[in-house]
């Protein structure tokens, strides 16, 4: 049977090697705290013309992108974060999980610091077994959604060069993948339907 890595690779297209290059350099060092805090603004709360068309004036209104994606069923998976809870817990993650201090892991409590990423998120345990919040989908469709934000805020992050994009958007590809094998591990019943939780990635078990 395939692991989840080995899934996550086939379906990212993303070798394991290519996908934790991250941790050949340290990334923290090279791009610095407010790099990662950028990223995760704009990843979040890049503003975006959207036009209404509603007749018989079109309206132009700013929208963010993941706030406000176009789409219905991506919007709804952020229901109910707060958008400046969602932009720190996405830094600090980032910022540890390349080469920076471990913001993320003393903000949470002792729980999560002994966790990995499978229990983290909730993918090893029956949904609302803990005090996570309500699980949402992580199918092939909604990592692809997230990857699109996530490249549109990697290329307006001017602080980031192009060799650590790359390398960033490999782990990033290859992570959501890892997460939509674990959600479908989880629920096979519902494989490339609906399931779901909250995630982030640790380092790559063995295959
Ligand atoms: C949190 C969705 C991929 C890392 C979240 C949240 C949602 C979400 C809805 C809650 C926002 C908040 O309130 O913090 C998704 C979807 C993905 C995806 C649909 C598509 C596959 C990823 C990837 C990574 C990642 C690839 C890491 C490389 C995180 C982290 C958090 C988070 C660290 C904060 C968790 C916490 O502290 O509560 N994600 N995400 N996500 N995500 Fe993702």
């Amino acid at each position: 049977m395939q692991s989840l890595q080995q899934k996550a690779s086939e379906w990212s297209g993303v070798a394991g090697a290519d996908a934790f290059a991250i941790d050949e350099t340290n990334l923290f060092e090279k791009l610095g705290l407010q790099t990662f805090v950028d990223l995760s603004t704009s990843f979040y709360n890049r503003q975006e013309r959207i036009v209404l068309l509603i007749w018989p004036i079109p309206h132009l209104r700013l929208g963010s992108l993941v706030f406000d994606d176009e789409e219905q069923w991506f919007r709804s998976i952020f229901a109910t974060s707060k958008k400046e809870d969602a932009i720190r817990n996405q830094y600090e993650f980032f910022v540890q999980r390349m080469g920076g201090p471990p913001l993320y892991s003393e903000r949470k409590d002792l729980y999560l610091r002994i966790h990995t990423l499978t229990s983290v998120h909730g993918l090893d345990r029956p949904s609302g077994a803990d005090r996570t919040p309500p699980p949402f989908p992580v199918t092939h469709r909604a990592a692809e959604r997230w990857l699109h934000h996530m490249q549109q805020a990697l290329d307006s992050t001017q602080t980031i060069d192009p060799d650590s994009k790359i390398k960033m958007m490999n782990f990033f590809r290859h992570t959501a993948f890892f997460l939509v094998a674990g959600d479908e591990l989880k629920n096979p019943a519902t494989k490339g339907a609906v399931p779901a939780c909250k995630h982030a990635a640790s380092k790559p078990a063995a295959e």
